[in-house]
């Protein structure tokens, strides 16, 4: 994985963004993103709508797909991903709606969907670019460590320390965040021809540093990134506090 240091979170959300703008130019009328929800995009979307409303490029035939989703929230529910990305992100960007692709997470039959979902992203031309954040846990989208990684779209249930990292989107209601949801899986992320994860903060470092420099583990979904061969990692300074310097 190649590092990308930056002194605050703000100019990392810049050089990402950047990034995204780029592929899209570089790949009019077809680029294909999966898009995060979380903090840590925030900043990003922000960056990247601003640089949408002013500077050319064919949005009109970006498409996306959402990374994660809960299970069991009525549509429209805003603690939902896809509430997040429409706030944060899409409701921003001249997008084709037909071309913004999410999880149902009210799905009744969660094999069917997830299945549905493989087979649009694979109709679309596969992932161009794959953004990701990293739970303090090191999962990525909401591939949780354990004994086992999952390797396409699935239902997985969510650990308990992923549950409070999301209770802000539920008005600090623990109790409210999904048990369930669901995810790409980990072949979906590592099959995307680029794949940017972003870290920012003291709170992602140790996540950050076995991420980079530790063992590949399913007990640190994220170690699975160092094999892919057009992974970045972005960076402030506060997350790459733990990582080897030079
Ligand atoms: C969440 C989501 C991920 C997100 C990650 C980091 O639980 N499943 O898609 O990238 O954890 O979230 P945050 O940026 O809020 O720290």
């Amino acid at each position: 994985m190649d590092v990308r240091r930056f002194d605050s979170a703000d100019q990392v959300a810049i050089a990402v963004a950047a990034r995204v703008v780029d592929i899209v130019r570089r790949l009019p009328s077809r680029a294909v993103i999966g898009l995060p929800a979380g903090r840590t995009m925030v900043p990003i979307y922000q960056h990247l709508r601003h640089f949408a409303s002013t500077a050319p490029a064919d949005w009109a035939h970006v498409h996306t797909f959402q990374v994660d989703e809960f299970v069991g929230l009525p549509h429209g529910d805003t603690g939902s991903f896809r509430a997040f990305l429409q706030r944060q992100l899409l409701d921003g960007l001249p997008l084709e709606p037909s071309r913004t692709n999410f999880l149902d997470g009210e799905a009744s039959n969660a094999d069917t969907e997830c299945r549905r979902y493989e087979l649009a992203i694979a109709n679309a031309g596969g992932l161009d670019l794959q953004l990701l954040g990293i739970g303090v846990n090191g999962h990525i989208g909401f591939n949780e460590p354990g004994e086992t990684l999952t390797a396409r779209t699935h239902l997985t249930t969510l650990h308990e320390e992923t549950r409070r990292a999301n209770a802000t989107w539920f008005g600090n209601h623990e109790s409210r965040v999904p048990r369930q949801a669901l995810t790409m899986g980990m072949g979906t992320l590592l099959a995307a021809r680029a794949v940017i994860l972003v870290a920012t903060g003291d709170s992602k470092a140790d996540a950050v540093t076995r991420a980079v420099a530790g063992p590949l583990t399913t007990q640190l979904p994220a170690s699975f990134l160092q094999l892919h061969a057009a992974a970045d990692l972005f960076v402030d300074a506060a997350a790459a506090s733990g990582l080897p310097t030079g």
